[in-house]
């Protein structure tokens, strides 16, 4: 893995298809390693939940990589990435919610709604929630820990 930067799985069906192109074409151009290829880019509409299973899985097997999936609420592709364990999904709607999905919740798991968002926001919320550390006050990791438990 890139020492600087963590490698990013994208992913999304094609309600986010034109917004994943230009995060990624971005990324890219900014020296991320990213793997752009557990999309299914045809002209078909595609099912949103293979693949989040398919990003999620990736993040499982990739210590410290991170995610960012996108479909048209990104409502669908949280709920799905959000079943596997060690994956914390966070939908953002504003780098704020970006920000503290870091800092407080962890998130490993970037989720965007496509029609919801326009592109430079998302760009926004993505510069942010790649910028954010998670804090190192303990009741987040407490809190963290107890959503990481399995029930
Ligand atoms: C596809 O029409 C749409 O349902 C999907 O992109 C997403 O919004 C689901 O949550």
């Amino acid at each position: 893995m890139n020492a600087k930067y963590p490698l990013i799985f994208l992913g999304s069906d094609h309600g986010g298809r034109e917004l994943r192109w230009q995060i990624r074409d971005r990324l890219i151009s900014l020296g991320y390693p990213v793997d752009d290829s557990l999309s299914i880019d045809t002209e078909e509409m595609t099912d949103y939940p293979d693949v989040a299973h398919a990003v999620a899985r990736a993040i499982q097997r990739n210590s410290g990589a991170l995610g960012i999936l996108l479909c048209g609420s990104g409502i669908g592709m949280s709920i799905a990435a959000n079943r596997h364990a060690g994956i914390r999904a966070a939908l953002c709607t504003t780098e704020y919610h970006a920000k503290l999905s870091r800092q407080h919740n962890f998130a490993n798991v970037l989720c965007l709604g496509a029609r919801l968002t326009g592109a430079d926001l998302a760009w926004e919320i993505v510069d942010t929630f790649l910028h954010t550390a998670a804090s190192s006050v303990e009741r987040h990791e407490r809190r963290v820990n107890k959503i990481d438990t399995e029930y």
